[in-house]
């Protein structure tokens, strides 16, 4: 096993923090679940400074669900100062924060821009850093059911798509707030590129919900105009293993 290391887990009551946890606590680590209903707050500073006494790192997975840019903005730059400056002065080594592959390419997108609104905050911070850029999560294919599904049909966007388990999201962030600073972007997608039609297809299937997807050039991605390989990383990057098919079957 790898030096025994404490690490702030922030969001660590979410999908993807509480997961962290449970793995940095089976590799023998030392895991602090902060989230603001234990008292833990990123965006106001509240009980920070406890949180982080004596880590050695911090990995942020806090959210917001909002379709309001500014408030979006504010939410993840203010969090990311607050956790910085607060990780500077309790000596912590290292800023580990999810974002999302592509970020600064989907800027419409009110949502993205809060994630890039956080990258900056967190590479202008003077903090070591990595900044782990994921696609979207198996988990959030239902949202995306939810989201395009009519009556009879659902018509999607017509983009490829490559999502990951929240798993595989976890173990990365994790080996990463384990390990040296990259100062960096690194991106981390699933085993499978293909069309996000064919992704919504196998969801629907494993439901027995037969209603027709068809991919649609002129549906909208959350608001924002559809750029062609905006959701799958262009170069290098982290693979996870586990399939959609794998995922729904568990
Ligand atoms: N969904 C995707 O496909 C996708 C893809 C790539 C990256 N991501 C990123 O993944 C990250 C984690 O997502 P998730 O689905 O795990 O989120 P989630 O399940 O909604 O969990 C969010 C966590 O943040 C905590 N939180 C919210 N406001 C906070 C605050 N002010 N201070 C401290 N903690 C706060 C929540 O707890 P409390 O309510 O107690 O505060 C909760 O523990 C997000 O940053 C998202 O942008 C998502």
């Amino acid at each position: 096993m790898s030096e025994m290391k404490k690490v702030a887990v922030i969001g660590g009551t979410g999908l993807i923090g509480s997961k962290a946890v449970k793995l940095l606590q089976e590799a023998g680590h030392e895991a602090v679940a902060a989230s603001s209903r234990n008292g833990i707050n990123a965006y106001t500073g509240e009980g920070l400074i406890e949180a982080l006494a004596g880590a050695d790192a911090v990995i942020d997975v806090s959210n917001m669900m909002s379709f309001d840019r500014q408030a979006l903005v504010d939410f993840f730059s203010t969090s990311s100062r607050n956790l910085t400056s607060a990780g500077k002065a309790a000596g912590v080594r290292h800023h580990v924060v999810l974002s999302i592959v592509n970020a600064d390419q989907i800027e419409a997108n009110p949502y993205m821009a809060g994630k890039l609104a956080q990258e900056d905050a967190v590479a202008l911070s003077g903090q070591a850093y990595t900044i782990v850029r994921a696609t979207q999560f198996h988990e959030f294919i239902e949202t995306l059911v939810g989201a395009y599904a009519a009556d009879r049909v659902v018509n999607v966007p017509d983009i490829d798509f490559q999502p990951i388990a929240a798993d595989d999201v976890a173990a990365a962030l994790v080996e990463a707030a384990v390990g040296e600073p990259k100062n960096a972007t690194v991106d981390l997608a699933g085993p499978e590129r293909a069309t996000l039609e064919s992704f919504i297809r196998a969801y629907l299937g494993s439901k027995s919900d037969a209603r027709p997807v068809a991919a649609d050039a002129a549906v909208d991605y959350f608001g924002a105009p559809v750029v062609a390989g905006s959701l799958v990383p262009g170069g290098d990057y982290i693979k996870g293993r586990v399939t959609v098919a794998e995922w729904l079957k568990a």
